[in-house]
């Protein structure tokens, strides 16, 4: 039976990636993507949902959510995605059109109306999921999986907090409202992120099948490779989301976790975003995340070339 999954996101271009890999996985019914802004702008970061949804082979909802986070708004990736959050390609306008419906309502309409079948998979900033347990705190009770991209659980991170990584950090106090009520988090951080990179090269060889999202995908990642090289001075794609997806679609690929409880700090002047591991279970905290900091690398390999394939007949 088809899995329903719901993608939370802030496309940006690995959320684009981890997007299509869920609409080419044969497995999965793809009921609604959740913007939030983050990488950009919320009207950019709907227009690219909305621009990928064009590619798909039956329409996707997408839902409208917060154009800022619960705390005090923060930093952009804008210079990592491009000001678009889509390489800056001046595309046209995109066909398809958000739903009125808010993300939030949507996420707690469908949980409700498929109570303990849907896996959230989170791949931006997580208000949308927090002002969704606002609304419903028995959203937890009700779900399937929650899949989250985010944190950094050794405080290698990715933002000027250098121990925080760029979800958890654009909203913490969203974060840590969802790390305290859900009590299973499969968590996918900047770090494994890293230890699972691959070169420009694989990608390449992926882009050459030609298809319309293919092709997209190739000028829309030509900002953040440029990036990369210049910034990191290697030619390797660190594609966070699609490694969170890889994990949403294939759970049975995981080589190795941590069970663990996780905090999210919210006043340190330096620390503020991080993601605070009690590894050795010093507290008497429940230990809600599993902390993938293994995934079989073929495999995680093999779900992104299926994004990129012809897609299959509906
Ligand atoms: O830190 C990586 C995360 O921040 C990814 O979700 C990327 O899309 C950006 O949102
Ligand atoms: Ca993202």
């Amino acid at each position: 039976m088809a899995r329903k999954f719901i993608i939370d996101t802030d496309p940006g271009v690995d959320d684009a990636q981890a997007i299509l890999m869920a609409h080419a996985h044969p497995d999965v019914d793809l009921l609604g993507l959740s913007v939030v802004s983050g990488n950009v702008g919320l009207s950019h970061t709907l227009t690219n949902a909305c621009h990928l949804v064009d590619l798909m082979r039956e329409p996707v909802p997408v839902f409208p959510g917060c154009e800022r986070p619960l705390g005090p708004r923060g930093e952009d990736a804008a210079f990592v995605h491009g000001s678009d959050g889509f390489g800056d390609l001046s595309l046209p306008e995109p066909v398809a059109r958000p739903e009125v419906e808010q993300a939030a309502n949507a996420l707690v309409r469908l949980i409700n109306e498929h109570p303990g079948e849907i896996t959230v998979v989170a791949i931006g900033p997580l208000t949308n999921i927090a002002v969704a347990l606002l609304l419903d705190p028995q959203l937890p009770d009700k779900l399937d999986r929650l899949v989250v991209m985010g944190g950094a659980v050794t405080g290698k991170g990715n933002v000027s907090n250098i121990s925080a990584e760029f979800n958890i950090y654009s909203d913490p106090e969203a974060a840590a409202l969802v790390f305290e009520a859900f009590d299973q988090i499969d968590l996918v951080d900047w770090e494994a992120t890293m230890a699972h990179s691959y070169s420009f090269k694989v990608l390449d060889a992926w882009l050459a099948s030609g298809t319309d999202h293919a092709k997209l995908f190739d000028r829309v990642s030509q900002a953040i490779r440029k990036f990369v090289v210049s910034e990191h001075g290697e030619r390797l794609m660190r594609a966070a989301d699609a490694l969170a997806m890889a994990v949403a679609l294939e759970p049975q690929s995981i080589q190795a976790s941590s069970q663990c409880a996780v905090d999210i700090e919210l006043t340190g002047s330096l620390t503020r975003g991080q993601t605070v591991v009690d590894w050795d279970s010093r507290t008497s905290k429940q230990p809600q995340c599993r902390i993938v900091t293994a995934f079989d690398m073929d495999r995680f390999l093999h779900l992104n070339e299926q994004a990129f394939k012809p897609f299959r007949a509906s």
